[in-house]
C-alpha cells in the first residue's frame, strides 16, 4: 500500500447507504437522478450557457450583462457589464413576486424575546439603515466592520452596506480588540457597526467596550454606529464618532432604492486564517457569489415556500453570510435567527426552539451534534421534532457514528442529512448530497453540485488512482469563487493556485470512492506518516468515535524514532472512567475497525478540545501538546485542554 507519489492510504471502510424517503423524492427540487446529470453536464460542457440562463433566471438585472465568464487564472470575472443588487436581490425581488407579507426573519433573543420581520418589514429596516450611512458619510467602496450580536440589525447592516455598494467586512463577536483592529486596519474599514452588549449564557458582554478599545488602534475609522440591544448603562460615546442606531437609523425613511452595483462590485471581505500568518479577508463580489448561494440554498436545501429553515450559525461565519443571510433570503425563505447558546437555560434550547417553531430545515456543525451527544438523549427526548424534514451538516467533517446518531436521535430516521463540504473561499457549498435524489453513507460529502469540477492530484499534481486519497483541487472556476485576499495578491496566488497550476487548490485532502462519491480526509497538512502509509486524521478519528465511550477525538502526528510518525489521540469520553483499562480497549478498537496500522501509540483523555472559534478542532495546537516532552498524566485524570483554544486566538 506504500505509495511514494503522496498519495493517501484509504483505511476506513462505511458501508451504510440510506436512500432517500419516496415521500421527499416526490416533492423535491431535484427529484431524478437524470435532472442531475443533465444539469451536471450543461454547467461543464456549456458553462456559460448554462449560468447565463440561471443569472437571468435567479437574479434581478438593471442592466444585463455580455459576457459571461472571463476566466484568466486565478482572476474570474462573471457576468461583464452586468448591474444588479444583492439586496434588492433579497427584498425587493420577493415583494414585486408577492412574498411581502411572508415572514423573512423569525427571531428569538436568548433571554427569550422574540421579533419577526416580513419582506416588506425588513426592507423597510433595510432601506432606513442605508439611509442613515449614507448620511454619516459612508458611500460606493468603503468598507464597514460589523462586530454585532445575532440580533436582526445583523443581517439588516450587512444588507443596507449591499444596498449601497459599501463592503461589509463582519466580525465574528468573539473576538478581541487586537483581532477588530487588525482587520480595521488591514481593510482600511471607515466605520464599525457594533451594540452596547452581547448576551451569552445570561451574562452580558460588553461589545462596544472591546470595540473602544480596538478603534484606539484603528486611524482609518471615522464612525462608529452602536445598536441598543443590552441596555448597559454608562456605554461610553465618542463625540464626532459614535451614534446610536435609535437616533439616526430610526427617523430615516423607509424609501431608499437599491444602486444598481456592476457585476464584480465587491460584495464583502471575511476574514479567515490561513495554517499560519495573519488572518487572511476573502473577497466576494456581487452577482456570482449572490447566485451562487442562492442556486446552491435551491438545490441542496430543497427550499419549499412553507419551509420554517433554520441554520444555526453565526452570521460571523461565512455559513452565516451564505445560509442565514444571502442564499436563503434571495429564495425568499423564512428562517429562523437565534442570538444565544445552545445550552442556555439549559441543553434542550435548541430542541425547544425546533418544537415551538416548527423548524422544517436544520442546518448545523459536527461540534454542535458531538455537544448534543454528550449532554444527553433526554434533552432531545423531551421535545417533538416531527417537523423537521431535512438536517445539514457543515465546518468539519462528521464522524459516522456522530452521523448516525443525528439522523436517529434528530431526524427520527426520516429526514436525510445534506453533509455540505465547501469553505469562505468557495462562497457556498461545493460537495453535497441532494436530498431527494442522493442515497448517503455517513461521512461522505458525495458529489460536486452544477458547476463545480473536482480533481484530486498528488504532489506532482498528476490525477491520484481510485480508492486513493489526495489533494482536493477544483479546475474550472465557478461563480460564487473567492476574486481575491483583499490587498495581498501575492498571498492569493501563492496560496491558492502555485502549486497545481491552473487549478484552484482546497487544502483539503480527498478521495473518490468506487460509487464517485468524495470523501473529506483532513487538511493537507494533517496528514500523518506512519511507516511511509500516509494516513488521514479523520478516518482514525471516526474508528475512536464509534467507541460507545468516545464523544470527541482529534489525532496528530508526533515524531518518532522507528516510524516517522506516531500516532497521538485526545478524546473526550462519556459514561466511562478515564483509565488505563479504556486505553487499551481504545487501542484495540481502532486496530479491529480499521488495522493495527491506524492504531494510536498515545491516548489522552481530555475534559475538552481546544477548537477554534467557529468550533473546528485545532490540531494544529494538539501536535504540540502531543510532540512535548511533558509526561502522559496521571490516567485517572482529565486534561484540560481547552486553555489552548485561547492562544489560538485568530483562528477563524
Ligand atoms: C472543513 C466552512 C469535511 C474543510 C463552510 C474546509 C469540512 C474547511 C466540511 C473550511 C465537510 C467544511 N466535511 N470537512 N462537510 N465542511 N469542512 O472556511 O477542511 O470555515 O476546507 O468554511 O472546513 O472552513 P470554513
Amino acid at each position: 500500500m506504500t505509495d511514494p507519489s503522496g498519495q493517501i492510504d484509504h483505511i476506513l471502510i462505511e458501508d451504510r447507504k440510506f436512500p432517500p424517503p419516496a415521500e421527499f423524492t416526490k416533492r423535491a427540487v431535484v427529484s431524478t437522478q437524470a435532472q442531475y446529470d443533465e444539469m451536471y453536464a450543461k454547467a461543464r460542457d456549456d458553462r456559460d450557457g448554462f449560468w447565463k440562463a440561471e443569472a437571468n433566471e435567479h437574479l434581478h438585472w438593471f442592466e444585463p450583462f455580455g459576457d459571461v465568464c472571463q476566466w484568466n487564472a486565478p482572476h474570474a470575472k462573471w457576468f461583464l457589464g452586468g448591474k444588479t443588487n444583492a439586496s434588492y436581490n433579497c427584498l425587493d425581488r420577493n415583494i414585486d413576486a408577492g412574498r411581502g407579507d411572508k415572514l423573512a426573519i423569525v427571531w428569538e433573543g436568548e433571554p427569550g424575546d422574540t421579533r419577526t420581520l416580513t419582506y416588506t418589514e425588513l426592507r423597510s429596516e433595510v432601506a432606513k439603515c442605508a439611509a442613515a450611512l449614507t448620511q454619516i458619510g459612508i458611500s460606493a467602496g468603503d468598507v464597514v466592520s460589523i462586530y454585532m450580536p445575532m440580533t436582526p440589525e445583523l443581517p439588516i447592516a450587512m444588507l443596507a452596506c449591499a444596498r449601497i455598494g459599501a463592503i461589509h467586512s463582519v466580525i465574528f463577536a468573539g473576538f478581541s480588540a487586537e483581532s477588530i483592529a487588525d482587520r480595521n486596519n488591514d481593510a482600511s474599514a471607515k466605520m464599525v457597526i457594533t451594540a452596547d452588549g452581547l448576551y451569552r449564557r445570561g451574562k452580558v458582554l460588553p461589545l462596544k467596550e472591546t470595540v473602544d478599545e480596538a478603534l484606539a488602534k484603528s486611524p482609518t475609522v471615522e464612525h462608529c454606529l452602536v445598536l441598543q440591544r443590552t441596555g448597559t448603562e454608562n456605554v461610553p460615546m465618542t463625540e464626532g464618532r459614535d451614534v446610536w442606531w435609535h437616533d439616526v437609523v430610526d427617523s430615516q425613511s423607509d424609501d431608499f432604492p437599491a444602486v444598481p452595483l456592476d457585476s464584480e462590485t465587491p460584495l464583502f471581505i471575511l476574514y479567515t486564517s490561513g495554517s499560519t500568518g495573519k488572518p487572511k479577508g476573502i473577497l466576494h463580489t456581487t452577482a456570482g457569489y449572490n447566485l451562487w448561494a442562492k442556486r446552491t440554498f435551491d438545490w441542496v436545501f430543497d427550499h419549499r415556500e412553507d419551509d420554517i429553515y433554520w441554520c444555526t450559525a453565526d452570521c460571523g461565519w461565512i455559513t452565516g453570510h451564505s445560509y442565514i443571510v444571502y442564499g436563503p433570503l434571495s429564495a425568499g425563505a423564512t428562517c429562523l435567527m437565534y442570538e444565544g447558546a445552545p445550552n442556555h437555560p439549559a441543553e434542550d434550547r435548541f430542541w425547544d426552539l425546533v418544537e415551538k417553531y416548527k423548524v422544517t430545515i436544520l442546518y448545523t456543525a459536527p461540534t454542535a451534534v458531538r455537544a448534543f451527544i454528550k449532554w444527553g438523549d433526554e434533552h432531545v427526548e423531551k421535545h417533538d421534532l416531527s417537523s423537521l424534514r431535512l438536517l445539514g451538516s457543515v465546518g468539519e467533517g462528521i464522524n459516522p457514528e456522530a452521523w448516525i446518531w443525528y439522523h436517529k436521535m434528530i431526524g427520527g430516521e426520516r429526514c436525510p442529512i445534506v453533509d455540505t463540504w465547501w469553505q469562505t473561499e468557495t462562497g457556498g457549498i461545493m460537495m453535497s448530497p441532494l436530498p431527494g435524489i442522493t442515497a448517503t453513507i455517513p461521512g461522505s460529502c458525495t458529489t460536486p453540485l452544477p458547476g463545480i469540477v473536482p480533481a484530486i492530484v498528488d504532489e506532482a499534481g498528476n490525477v491520484v488512482d481510485a480508492q486513493h486519497g489526495g489533494m482536493l483541487c477544483i479546475a474550472e472556476p465557478w461563480p460564487g469563487m473567492l476574486r481575491g485576499i483583499y490587498g495581498d495578491e501575492q498571498r492569493f496566488v501563492e496560496q491558492y493556485w502555485s502549486m497545481v497550476p491552473g487549478k484552484y487548490l482546497t487544502g483539503d485532502n480527498a478521495r473518490k470512492d468506487e460509487h464517485g462519491f468524495y470523501w473529506i480526509m483532513g487538511r493537507i497538512d494533517d496528514v500523518i506518516n506512519v511507516s511511509g502509509h500516509r494516513l488521514s486524521t479523520i478516518e482514525v478519528e471516526s474508528a475512536l468515535v464509534s467507541h460507545d465511550a468516545v464523544c470527541e477525538a482529534a489525532v496528530v502526528g508526533r515524531h518518532d524514532d522507528l516510524k516517522g510518525q506516531a500516532i497521538a489521540a485526545f478524546v473526550t469520553i462519556h459514561n466511562r472512567e478515564p483509565n488505563e483499562e479504556l486505553r487499551k480497549e481504545l487501542k484495540l478498537h481502532v486496530r479491529k475497525q480499521i488495522g493495527a496500522l491506524a492504531q494510536p501509540d498515545d491516548i489522552r483523555f481530555a475534559a475538552t478540545l481546544p477548537k477554534t472559534r467557529s468550533g473546528k478542532i485545532m490540531r494544529r495546537l494538539l501536535r504540540d501538546v502531543a510532540s512535548g516532552r511533558e509526561v502522559v498524566g496521571d490516567t485517572s485524570t482529565l486534561e484540560d485542554l481547552s486553555v489552548l483554544a485561547k492562544l489560538g486566538d485568530d483562528e477563524a
